[in-house]
Formats: structure tokens, sequence, C-alpha cells
């Protein structure tokens, strides 16, 4: 049983789901993320020194951070994350003031639904409540954005922090990634539910191959610039641009770039398939983002793709695809709200006997980004 007596703030952040416009947000592209039910939560109390004294209910360690020493934390397996948002948010030109902090996660981690983000999104409110100082939640998902790049060295868009911090119940953010521009959509499915699932295989190295395909289509972005003085992101780029310079770019560059433009369309008409209420289109543009990802980005693998096929392949699915930065993590499926039992047995039966592996479900409830209550 959890003890949270004699603390005076709960403050929590949302893990979020994308459902659609995959790595285009750090190309200056649009995204149509959701904030989730799932959350990292983090009791807090001042403390009266200049120490953040840190604890997990489900970890055994206990971790001391010093205020005047945020920068010595880079290398703490757990604690780097809540040393960096402190870091930066005194950076920013808030007070930071000494506390202790209780966090009780349920975004699952390494699931591809953002613990990090919620946990360094939580971090930073709870800092700010116990502060007793306001906080705008853009400056608190940019100020996480920077903890993620400098403490944990994944060079990350802004999506999942912003997801976190602005998320909305019952609604998808739609966020343009270059000027922060965003609109909320409702998830208005119809007869349909989302079905989050996560193929559990155990991932490493999605840091350095998120990194690696960044770099990609940076170079993308300044090969093309020779020929399109005007872009300044590969967001701005038409597909049939793309296609009459193709030859300017290596084969890989390419099908990186193509991924970005051709998402981006999607996004567009993502967004107006969930305004009108048409899910046969909004089910049909995920199966493709899906395909466009493993085919020309290669962040897939084989355990997402079996995944997704077999959704893919039941009666009552729409369209299902990866969700977040792939290389392992969960799907989302677009799903006949009558089928989706069977939809789940169908998947799993066919997903462990093509991979070994079980999948699990999460909840895909829609929920706020940030709440705070006094206790
Ligand atoms: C990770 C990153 C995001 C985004 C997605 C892919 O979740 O943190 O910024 O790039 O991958 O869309």
């Amino acid at each position: 049983m959890l003890d949270t007596k004699d603390y005076t703030y709960r403050v929590s952040a949302a893990g979020r789901v994308n459902l659609i416009g995959e790595h285009v947000d750090y190309c200056g592209g649009k995204v149509m993320p959701c904030a989730l039910g799932l959350k990292n939560t983090v009791y807090v109390r001042p403390n009266g020194t200049d120490l953040l004294n840190l604890a997990w209910t489900d970890l055994p360690d206990k971790v001391t951070l010093d205020l005047n020493n945020l920068r010595n934390y880079r290398t703490l397996k757990h604690a780097k994350y809540h040393a960096g948002c402190a870091a930066f948010w005194r950076e920013a030109g808030h007070r930071v003031v000494g506390c202790d902090l209780l966090m009780d996660c349920t975004v699952p981690f390494g699931s591809g639904l953002s613990s990090s983000a919620a946990i360094e999104v939580s971090t930073i409110v709870a800092l700010a409540v116990a502060a007793g100082e306001p906080y705008d939640p853009v400056e608190v998902a940019l100020v996480a954005q920077r903890a993620e790049h400098e403490y944990a060295g994944v060079n990350c868009g802004i999506m999942d922090q912003f997801a976190s911090a602005n998320g909305r119940a019952g609604h998808a953010i739609l966020l343009d990634c270059n000027t922060l521009a965003h609109e909320f959509i409702p998830v208005a499915l119809g007869d349909c539910v989302l079905v989050i699932a996560d193929c559990k295989k155990p991932h490493s190295l999605v840091g350095s191959k998120y990194n690696e395909r960044r770099a990609e289509v940076e170079t993308a972005l300044g090969m093309l610039q020779k020929h399109l003085p005007g872009i300044t992101c590969l967001a701005d780029v038409k597909p049939y641009e793309l296609e009459e310079y193709r030859k300017v770019l290596p084969p890989v560059i390419h099908r990186r770039a193509k991924h970005v433009v051709e998402e981006c369309e999607r996004v567009r008409l993502a967004a107006e398939a969930m305004r009108k209420g048409t899910m046969s289109k909004f089910g049909e543009l995920l199966t493709a983002s899906h395909r466009s990802l493993s085919a020309l980005y290669e962040v897939t693998g084989r355990e997402l793709d079996a995944l997704a096929e077999a959704a893919q392949d039941h009666r009552g699915c729409l369209g299902s695809r990866m969700t977040g930065a792939g290389f392992g993590g969960c799907t989302v499926s677009l799903v006949r709200r009558e089928e989706e039992e069977d939809f789940k047995a169908w998947v799993s039966e066919r997903y462990h006997a093509k991979t070994g592996y079980t999948a699990e479900f999460y909840p895909a409830e829609l929920a706020d980004g940030i709440t705070v209550e006094k206790l």
C-alpha cells in the first residue's frame, strides 16, 4: 500500500499514443497524439533543504540530488530525468526548492507510450507547484524535451512532451511541430474503439537508431535545400517536389524523406477523416502509415510488423500501425467495438505463433495531460 500521507501535492502527467504522424515531428510536420490514462504520478512536499530526495513505488532505489550539483547526474539510470528537469527548469528562470518526490508510474517502461515524457513533465510541474509557482504547459514541454536531449541523450522531437503536458480528455492534439500551433480534435470513433497492443520485445538501442534516423533526414534536408532554397524543413516539401529531385539523394536517404513527406500528407487526410467521422478512411491511413514506417523508414522490425499485420488481417479491424519511435513498443488499431474481444484473441494467438512473444493490451482511455491535486 502506497504511503502518501504528509505529501502536499499529487501531480500527474500522461503517457501518449500517437494516432498518426510518425517520425515527422523533428521534420516540422504535424502529428496527432492523445494523452492516455496511463500516467506518471509524483507525490511532492517541500523539505526546506537544497536536496531533491527521490523514491519510487516500484523500485527499491532511493536517490538524493543536490540542487547545487545538478550537472553531475547525467549518467544516473532513473534520476537523470529528474536532474535534467530541475536543472533546465531553473535555467529557464524558475525557482526550484528542495523537496521529497515519490514517483508512481503506470506507463509501462519501454512500451513506446512515452513513460519518459510523463516522468519529465510531471517532475517539472511538481517542482513548480512545490515552489508555489505557476507554470505554462508549453514551456514545461520544451524544458522536458531539453532534459531528454541533454540528460537522456535522445534527440527527440517535441511530440511526446507536448502531448503529455497539453493533452485533453477525449481529444487528439493536431500539433504543428514547426510552430507549436495546435488544435484539439474530438476523437469520435463511431462504432469503433482504439486498441493498444505491446509487442513486448525487449528493446535496446532505440535511442541510437532514433538519432541515426534524425541524422538521415537532416542530410535529406541539406541536399534538397540546394535545389529548393525556400524550404526550412522536410515537411515543407511536396511529394511531387521530392520525386523531381529524387536523383540528388542516395536511395536510403530518399526512402527516409519519402516517408516523411507522405506521412505529412496522411496526417492532413487523417485529421479530415476524424472530423468527418469517416472511420474507414482513418483506418486505411493507419495501415498505410505502418507500411511506410516498415518499408521506407525501417523502424518497425519483425515483431511490430507481425503485430500490425495480425491486426490488419482481422475482419473487425479498420487499420493498424506502430506508434511512437518503433524498434519495439506498441501498435494502435482501430477496431469495431463489437469485435474487440475477438480481435484481441486473434491478434494474441497469431502474434505468439509467429514470434513467440505474448502481446499485452493496454486501455486506450484518452485523458488530460497534467493534473494537480492539493492533498
Ligand atoms: C519518439 C520521440 C518523438 C517522435 C516519435 C516518432 O517518441 O520522442 O519525438 O519523434 O518517437 O514519431
